[in-house]
């Protein structure tokens, strides 16, 4: 990806010198808006069952060191995946109120950016050091798609859908967390996150001028959202495979199957669609299903 595509994500952003006066600026304002940047070391802040890994027999029959290896890294992309999802949302807030168009939208979008880094610097002492950005699939998607300048585009791929699905994992999140701490922390995500929701879903609503180009470029986006979505838990399979070797096409197939992929997949494409209908134009909807975008594919399609 090209460095230009990262510049709202934040992605490939330098952090300065812990002792520099800007650190030291920072953690004085952080500390007079009292948000909270301490946190308890924990190794592991979601257990197997949250995965779904208690019922895959590679892991089960795994020894206990490399069952604690799997569940390090799985926990690891959960938490830098939040790091960069708030990442991204401070820069794509801070773009919407350069795009505003009314006096209030402007001021809500500055509120909104300041709540992200409010969830950034909150989010961030929880993880064991800076993550580096590693091209995964979907954060690079996102990263590419709010470079758009189409408005519309941008309300409904993050306001609307990945911040109306962002809801329903935070709190998923914050309830089966073993650090309740961080539980907390991800629940006090929630209030704000449902408020820069209902704003996308507001002004896409009230949107009048649909035109054919952002139809379109909605359209594709959604598209390969619902696709990501689609192919199931790939990076849970490259966690197993990195620390128990390679696996076959069949061992991924098995362990799909027995992580109830299909099932799992169908629920959040039924919510995605539940977000889209009746806020995005019916025909956007009717192409995405005739093209089958909101059923999820078998473990055997997934791995293709
Ligand atoms: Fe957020
Ligand atoms: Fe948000």
């Amino acid at each position: 990806m090209s460095e230009i595509s990262n510049k709202i994500s934040g992605f490939t952003l330098n952090h300065v010198d812990l002792e520099s006066k800007t650190q030291r600026l920072l953690t004085s304002a952080l500390k007079r808006a009292n948000i909270c940047t301490s946190c308890q070391p924990q190794s592991l802040f979601w257990d197997a069952n949250y995965f779904g890994l208690n019922q895959v027999k590679y892991f089960c029959s795994a020894t206990p060191q490399q069952q604690q290896q799997i569940l390090q890294f799985a926990n690891k992309d959960l938490l830098e995946e939040i790091y960069w999802v708030e990442q991204a949302g401070v820069g794509y807030m801070a773009k919407m109120v350069i795009l505003a168009q009314t006096h209030e939208e402007r001021l809500l979008y500055s509120l909104f950016s300041a709540d992200e880094a409010t969830h950034l610097a909150t989010i961030t002492p929880f993880l064991k050091e800076v993550p580096v950005f590693s091209g995964d699939t979907f954060l690079s998607y996102m990263a590419k798609a709010i470079e758009s300048d189409d408005k519309l585009l941008l309300m409904v791929l993050v306001q609307v859908v990945l911040e109306g699905w962002g809801m329903g994992h935070y709190r998923s999140l914050a309830k089966y967390c073993l650090n309740p701490h961080l539980g907390e922390v991800l629940q006090g995500f929630l209030d704000a996150e449902a408020r820069h929701h209902a704003l996308g879903v507001t002004l896409v609503k009230n949107s009048t001028d649909y035109c054919q180009e952002s139809l379109g470029n909605i359209y594709s986006a959604l598209t390969y959202f619902l696709h990501i979505v689609q192919v199931g838990p790939q990076r849970l399979l490259i966690n197993i495979e990195r620390v128990l070797g390679y696996l076959s096409a069949n061992d991924k197939v098995e362990i799909l199957t027995e992580l109830e992929t299909e099932k799992h997949s169908s629920k959040k494409l039924d919510l995605l669609r539940s977000l889209l209908v009746g806020t995005v134009p019916d025909s956007i909807i009717e192409s995405l299903e005739k093209q089958g975008s909101f059923h999820p594919y078998s473990p055997s399609q997934c791995i293709k």
